[in-house]
């Protein structure tokens, strides 16, 4: 897999770990029930977290330790946004939040057409400071990478400067297009698999993720 080009990409995240791989593989298994694929989508999500936080912005502050004052250093709590993008990024959210409590949650609406697996925009709200945060984009999957990448243009049209995206399993596809479209876009995936299949699904990925979370089918 390394030898793909967009590893030589600063703004690519391929984060790798263990436990991950681990999760990801209950994750995918075909047979994984409702409730465990939600719980493993939400481990998942908090571990890119950890690392798509790596740079969030400290302030200092001195804190009362019941022996010395201490110098210790907090992210402010007007830092960050989360952006899932509906349905299936629904089950990243509370991974996220599991990390940083405060984040405030915008909200954006796009399905992909089933018959040119392109994005249909169908909701869009953003918190009102969120041109003064750091968004964290979250979507299971990336595929053709059409609805990331539509869902940043959509954030970037209402003034968002600092956006990172947050996927689970993500096509070779889906990677290029979003560092293509959107250089400035911090990209952080747990797996990178092999290609689409004619209708835009990934392979060998884990289906339709939106219906596995929701068990819509
Ligand atoms: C899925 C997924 C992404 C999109 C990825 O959503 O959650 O948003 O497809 O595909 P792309 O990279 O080719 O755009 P879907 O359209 O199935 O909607 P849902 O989450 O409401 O099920
Ligand atoms: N959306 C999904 O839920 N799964 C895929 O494989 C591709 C897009």
């Amino acid at each position: 897999m390394t030898e793909l080009e967009f590893y030589n990409n600063p703004k690519f995240h391929h984060v790798q770990h263990p436990l991950i791989e681990h999760k990801l593989a209950i994750l995918r298994e075909k047979d994984t029930n409702t409730k465990q694929f939600a719980e493993l989508a939400e481990e998942i999500a908090m571990l890119l977290t950890y690392e798509a936080t790596k740079d969030l912005p400290l302030e200092e502050t001195w804190i009362d330790t019941p022996l010395e004052k201490a110098k210790c250093y907090t992210v402010s709590g007007k830092a960050v946004g989360i952006v899932p993008i509906l349905r299936a990024g629904l089950g990243m959210v509370s991974g996220v939040q599991k990390l940083i409590p405060n984040a405030k949650v915008g909200h954006i609406g796009l399905y992909r057409d089933h018959e040119t697996c392109e994005p249909v925009e169908y909701y869009c709200k953003l918190p009102a400071d969120a041109e003064q945060r750091i968004l964290l984009v979250v979507d299971p999957m990336l595929a053709t990478g059409g609805s990331a990448s539509d869902a940043i243009s959509m954030i970037k049209k209402r003034g968002v400067t600092k956006i990172k995206l947050c996927c689970l399993v993500s096509a070779p596809e889906g990677i290029r297009r979003v560092l293509a479209d959107h250089p400035d876009v911090d990209l952080y995936v747990a797996a990178v698999d092999r290609q689409l299949n004619e209708h835009c699904y990934i392979l060998p990925g884990l289906g339709d993720a939106g219906d596995r979370l929701f068990g819509t089918k």
